[in-house]
């Protein structure tokens, strides 16, 4: 399986340091946002990785990552989305890198606490179709959020709604997907949304229509870094773990 890990867009929302850098290159505690998608990937087995960048500053992903072999890296590549055209928009670039196999996408400002290493193994036993990972949050208007058909997490989603005004659950798509190769078909089917994006809410709710989208729950936390808010609730997160990781291993 292919790793695919969206690190475009222009990173508004954290204006104006975007304008001197990436945002996915911006530090959560420690290290840049981006080692934690490439760290997620890795620890599903998934060493082959295209990354997907934009913008003004994509040059500095190769001055940081270089052939990511000092990373654990097999093979890295990278390509180049114009404009911020939206998550399903930057994923299209990925047709060609993927060749027909099976795909892991990961939105580059996506953190978590475990590992998709149980979800990437059930996926690689799921013949077709695609699978989302949820999340219980308390915002859910800010995400793609799932309206399941009885009112109930482990049951049957019957449609994802992209950040509603009025949340049917508390449960969020995650920015971890998996796909197979048909994912390029119907990323190419799409029509911008009203924000001007190509969503990969459409893309789910295809998959969904077909009836070929599983789900799972993500164990441990979640959070996206995008916004000043969340950027500092994810270095808090990850600080907070390396404490506790620290003190498990003490004497
Ligand atoms: O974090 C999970 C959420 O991510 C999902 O619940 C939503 O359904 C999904 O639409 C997305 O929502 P956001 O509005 O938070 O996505 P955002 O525009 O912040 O983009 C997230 C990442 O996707 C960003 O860090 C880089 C990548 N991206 C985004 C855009 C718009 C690209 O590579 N190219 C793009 O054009």
């Amino acid at each position: 399986m292919k790793g695919i890990i969206l690190a475009g867009g222009l990173g508004s929302r954290l204006l104006p340091i975007t304008r001197v850098t990436n945002k996915h290159l911006m530090p959560v505690y420690d290290q840049p946002m981006v080692y934690y998608p490439i760290r997620t990937l890795l620890t599903a087995g998934i060493d082959d990785i295209l990354i997907v960048t934009g913008g003004e500053h994509a040059g500095d992903f190769l001055k940081l990552l270089g052939n990511g072999k000092h990373l654990g890296i097999r093979h890295l590549e990278y390509t180049y989305q114009e404009g911020e055209g939206g998550i399903a928009d930057a994923l299209r670039l990925a047709e060609d890198f993927c060749d027909g196999e099976k795909s892991c996408v990961i939105l580059g400002d996506n953190i978590i606490e475990g590992s998709i290493a149980e979800a990437a193994n059930a996926f690689r036993s799921q013949s077709t179709g695609a699978k989302v990972l949820l999340k219980q949050v308390e915002d859910p208007e800010r995400f793609g959020v799932v309206r399941f058909t009885e009112d109930n997490p482990n049951g049957s989603i019957a449609e994802i709604i992209e950040k509603p005004q009025d949340p049917p659950s508390h449960f969020a798509v995650t920015g971890m997907y998996f796909y197979d190769a048909d994912v390029f078909t119907m990323c190419n089917q799409l029509s911008p949304s009203e924000r001007g994006e190509l969503e990969i809410t459409d893309v789910n709710n295809m998959y969904l229509k077909r009836g070929d989208l599983t789900h799972a729950l993500l164990q441990g936390w979640w959070t996206d870094a995008g916004t000043f808010e969340s950027l500092h609730r994810a270095s808090m997160l990850v600080a907070n773990s390396r404490t506790r990781s620290t003190k498990d291993e003490s004497p």
